[in-house]
């Protein structure tokens, strides 16, 4: 974590953060158990990202000259939400997210948010875990939605109970 740098995006970043953003598609494909989340080329998300954030609200970790994270801040008002938020495999559990995420916490602070919130999905439960031993500990929106063109029986996870609900995920 020593030689690790924090650094704003810059525009010879956009591979890297191509690639970061695939290897988050790859994550969410792996705990979904589908290959086809993302499309053909999931890394193209990355530039809408970008269009969306702007590059003074994207953060890279450096390690050496090799972009490993990456973090941003999508500004509304007096919200934000962190996004992105990815680690690449390699450099996953070594303290890289808990910095980055920090560092998009100061920027949310120094910008005067007051909600800042993060959107994972409901399966990944250690990015859950992570958020919320980071400090995220007030739950606002929740989305809940039908499967109109259920693929397999088992598609989706049994349970979550929360007031008293049961849920699949
Ligand atoms: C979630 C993610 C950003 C965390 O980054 P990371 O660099 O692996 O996390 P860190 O090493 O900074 O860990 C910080 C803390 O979370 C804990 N943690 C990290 N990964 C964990 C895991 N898979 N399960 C349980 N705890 C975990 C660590 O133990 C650590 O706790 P500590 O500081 O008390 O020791 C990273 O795993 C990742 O890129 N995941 C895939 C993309 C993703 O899901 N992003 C979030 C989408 S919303």
């Amino acid at each position: 974590m020593n030689d690790i740098k924090i650094r704003s995006y810059q525009p010879s970043d956009l591979n890297a953060g191509r690639n970061l953003w695939k290897e988050l598609t790859e994550h969410h494909q792996k705990i979904y158990n589908d290959p086809t989340i993302g499309g053909d080329n999931p890394g193209l998300y990355f530039d809408k990202l970008l269009a969306q954030v702007g590059p003074e609200r994207l953060w890279v970790a450096e390690d050496k000259g090799d972009v490993i994270g990456l973090t941003g801040l999508i500004l509304n008002g007096p919200e934000a939400e962190v996004e992105p938020l990815i680690v690449t495999p390699n450099y996953r559990g070594k303290g890289i997210g808990r910095a980055l995420l920090n560092h998009a916490i100061e920027q949310a602070k120094k910008l005067e948010v007051r909600y800042l919130s993060v959107r994972p999905v409901a399966r990944n439960v250690e990015a859950i875990s992570f958020f919320y031993e980071s400090g995220f500990g007030l739950l606002g929106h929740i989305e809940m939605f039908m499967d109109l063109k259920p693929s397999k029986p088992d598609a989706w996870k049994s349970e979550l109970i929360l007031f008293g609900h049961k849920f699949k995920f």
